[in-house]
């Protein structure tokens, strides 16, 4: 760990509080000049940090900045144990993680950034990743024999996780909108992408790569015009430490539900959350648009449909258009 580091982790676990340069010299087993130039440099960072004689070093309740060690503050030992990337501007997270998947990394491994230049989303489309704004992540995971269906309830999984933080850390009501977007408000707050890699031997999923955009904050420039409409952000301004605190709190629902004994347990609750049980969608494939009218959500997060001509369908995955 790098004295900057493991400065940023001494702030992080003592936000509003006054340190002095001895005291943390001697906590860090480094000279008092050691500190100051640490400290500089987590000011150039954009750390606002007050640095005022007699009372030492104070990094501000207000500042909202991804880090390792301000998302770790926030986790059990069980789950601060996985390695966590944050990078302030790559391609993709899900690109960078399946790098460093394909380099034997761990279970658990996330990757963030905090702007992407190439985010992808569903259906080959893109995924609007503008600096300061959101929070781009994605996670590693290497479930054992998991098949193809299996490794859909990730992103259901992802969706209700997504929506219990967005609830912990801003206390607004978050909905899902078949079968992975999440909305506050009636806008689309977060997209998810599940990326897979199956062994071409028996078809076993090798590891999935979750990725999750969530938008925090309205975007400098605004959003482009053709989501204009649509796109909403979960904060209209900062709010103290509210990055780490997400991504921490998504972690904890999420792993809670992955490792439970009851693994559809979650299915009830992504199907309260549902913003389309009994409206009218149009179901949308490659080549076809259907209308139909949504009945229910099974326990395996299928969405269920009557069609105009009375019959009934049962969808796995996909995507639907409705109005809201
Ligand atoms: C969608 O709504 O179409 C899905 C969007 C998924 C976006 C996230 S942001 C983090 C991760 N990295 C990517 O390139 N995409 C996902």
């Amino acid at each position: 760990m790098t004295t900057k580091s493991k400065l940023l982790k001494l702030f992080e676990e003592n936000r509003g509080v006054y340190l002095s340069g001895g005291e943390i010299a001697q906590d860090l087993c480094i000279s008092r000049t050691a500190v100051w130039k640490a400290v500089k440099a987590l000011q150039s960072d954009g750390y606002f940090i007050d640095a005022a004689r007699n009372k030492g070093y104070c990094l501000s309740t207000q500042t909202d900045i991804l880090s390792e060690q301000g998302i770790k503050k926030y986790l059990a030992p069980e789950l601060s144990k996985s390695d966590i990337f944050v990078y302030q501007s790559i391609s993709s997270t899900n690109t960078v993680l399946r790098e460093k998947a394909n380099s034997g990394a761990p279970e658990g491994c996330l990757v963030l950034a905090n702007e992407q230049s190439s985010g992808k989303g569903r259906m080959g489309r893109s995924f609007y990743s503008p600096v300061g704004s959101g929070i781009y992540m994605s996670l590693l995971l290497r479930p054992k024999n998991c098949s193809g269906n299996d490794a859909v309830k990730i992103t259901t999984l992802a969706a209700v996780a997504v929506c219990e933080a967005i609830e912990s850390v801003s206390g607004e009501k978050a909905q899902i909108k078949w079968v992975n977007d999440v909305f506050v408000k009636g806008k689309k707050v977060c997209g998810i992408l599940t990326e897979g890699s199956f062994s071409l031997e028996n078809g076993a999923l090798d590891y999935a790569v979750l990725g999750v955009g969530i938008n925090l904050y309205p975007p400098a420039d605004g959003f482009p015009r053709d989501i204009s409409n649509t796109a909403g952000s979960v904060f209209g301004n900062v709010v103290s430490d509210a990055k780490n605190r997400m991504v921490a709190a998504f972690l904890k629902s999420f792993y809670s539900y992955k490792n439970s004994s009851s693994p559809t347990g979650y299915a009830q609750k992504y199907k309260e959350r549902s913003l389309v049980i009994g409206k009218r969608v149009t179901l949308v494939s490659a080549n076809a648009a259907r209308e139909a009218l949504v009945t229910d959500i099974d326990n395996d997060c299928r969405l269920i449909v009557q069609y105009d001509d009375g019959s009934v369908g049962c969808c796995s995955s996909g995507e639907i258009r409705v109005r809201l």
